[in-house]
């Protein structure tokens, strides 16, 4: 598996700050910084090689758009997505939610075609419109498809805040042994939350399990019985002593400045982003060509 270079994924973080600088301060469903962010994304991915689909919907009389990118080739009636939303809170600029996990699972798409990665599995990158208004996006595009398209997705992974200022890593509790909130996920998400906590192991960095109760863009996916996954270092939760103990940072909020105009690219720890971008990475090349892949160091 490729090493993410972090630098990149800063890169894209400093582009959505200014964005969301250049059109009065957010990235919000409706607002101009929102369809910016889209055009910067799509961009990049079509000059890549992705094939690129953007998706309108509608929500509060506003236009809405999700933002589908294909890599061509693979088995596309055994598809793995890989997902993020890319609109922020009117609040603020949105650069941990979810600039982060936006940027980095567009870096690893951008690796995916630098590397002329050509896994069995067909790959299909998703960026969701309006997820802070109830997960509008992907609730729109898991509607848009037939029931041979759902069943045409084998799995469904999801980053949403993956570089949280005082972070914890979480993996979604897809086999609920490790956290009573919720789950188990539909059959194959135990694999997935497997997969993303060997990455963790090669690296020495524990993991906990987070609940799996739907409060991102992989609801509508395991709603309509698609195995899912993801990671997430915390919203507006504080880090309990233990936490501490485990990860270090402080017995303060995951992020101090979640839904906040401080959502800002100073609201980012560069070693969750580092750690994540790679597990994204591993997980995507493991899960995606039959688990025989060595983790990034
Ligand atoms: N979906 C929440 C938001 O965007 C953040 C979140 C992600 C909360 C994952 C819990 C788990 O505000
Ligand atoms: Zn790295
Ligand atoms: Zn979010
Ligand atoms: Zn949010
Ligand atoms: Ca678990």
């Amino acid at each position: 598996t490729p090493d993410i270079p972090v630098a990149n994924v800063k890169a894209h973080l400093a582009q959505l700050q200014s964005i969301a600088t250049a059109n009065g301060g957010n990235r919000a469903h409706g607002r101009p910084g929102y369809l910016a962010s889209v055009t910067y994304v799509k961009g990049l991915l079509d000059a890549a090689g992705f094939t690129t689909t953007q998706q309108s919907f509608t929500y509060n009389g506003a236009t809405g758009y999700n933002l589908i990118a294909d890599w061509p080739g693979g088995d596309t009636s055994d598809t793995l997505m890989i997902g993020a939303h890319l609109d922020s809170v009117t609040a603020g600029p949105g650069i941990n939610d979810n600039g982060s996990g936006s940027a980095a699972n567009l870096e690893v798409a951008l690796q995916v075609a630098r590397s002329g990665f050509q896994p069995a599995r067909h790959l299909r990158f998703g960026w969701w419109g309006a997820e802070e208004l109830g997960l509008r996006g992907s609730t729109a595009y898991v509607n848009s498809l037939t029931t041979a398209q759902k069943s045409a997705i084998g799995g469904y992974l999801n980053f949403d805040m993956v570089a949280s200022p005082n972070p914890g890593y979480f993996l979604y509790d897809g086999d609920n042994s490790d956290n009573t909130g919720s789950g188990p996920g539909p059959t194959g998400s135990a694999e997935i939350e497997q997969t993303l906590a060997d990455y963790y192991t090669t690296i020495g960095v524990p993991t906990r399990g987070t609940d799996f109760d739907g409060r991102s863009d992989y609801g509508p996916f395991i709603s309509a019985g698609i195995p899912a996954g993801g990671i997430f270092t915390g919203a507006e939760g504080r880090k309990t002593a233990a936490q501490v103990t485990l990860w270090g940072g402080t017995a303060t909020a995951f992020d101090a400045c979640y839904h906040a105009s401080c959502d800002t690219t100073a609201n980012i720890n560069d070693t969750a982003l580092d750690r994540n971008s790679d597990a994204i990475a591993y997980a995507v090349w493991t899960l995606a060509d039959g688990g025989t892949t060595t983790p990034p160091t």
